[in-house]
């Protein structure tokens, strides 16, 4: 077990695309894997990208709580989903709906910003055993997916911002919810 440190926005490893890993059963990448696991479970967020724990490789975990899918859907019984790993991800935006959404990141610690993304997402990735993946997703799923994926092309949230007035510190987000009508 290992808690990874974190690179924040500013480090080169966030900046470079990330190199392809070559086999995903390998057990590098199985220790890597369990390590992310073990940094996400500690600092509590939704996903992780290998870069972010200074490993330029392209591998992305991360889970979907239930409870952001309820806050989401509001109809049906909502299913989360599960912790996932993604190697060699690839997405392909299913149609051309645009929506807007706040995202926070491990790598930019304390700000959300207003990100806009695709709505509906099909992608496919290897699994840590060599297994092909390929899922569709929508919403919050797709968000965090094209989120943890972008960060393998160098790509921070803010960076895929059109409105940098929607930057602000979470505090202060938090403090002043509610007077400004937001997504
Ligand atoms: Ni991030």
């Amino acid at each position: 077990m290992a808690i990874l440190k974190i690179a924040r926005m500013g480090h080169p490893v966030l900046k470079r695309r990330a190199d392809p890993v070559e086999d995903p059963s390998s057990p590098e990448i199985s220790r890597l894997i369990n390590d992310m696991m073990d940094t996400l479970a500690d600092v509590g967020g939704v996903g992780l990208a290998a870069p972010q724990v200074h490993v330029p490789l392209r591998v992305v975990i991360f889970h979907v709580p239930k409870a952001r899918m309820e806050a989401e859907d509001g109809e049906g019984p909502a299913i989360g989903v599960p912790l996932t790993v993604l190697i060699n991800p690839e997405i392909e935006p299913l149609d051309d709906e645009i929506e807007e959404g706040v995202e926070a990141c491990l790598s930019v610690p304390g700000l959300a910003g207003v990100v806009p993304r695709y709505n509906h997402i099909r992608y496919r990735a290897q699994t840590p055993a060599g297994e092909p993946l390929d899922r569709v997703a929508k919403g919050f799923h797709a968000r965090v997916v094209q989120h943890e994926c972008d960060h393998l092309d160098g790509f921070l949230y803010p960076m895929r911002m059109n409105d940098l007035s929607k930057l602000s510190f979470v505090e202060e987000l938090k403090r002043y919810a509610g007077e400004e009508a937001e997504d």
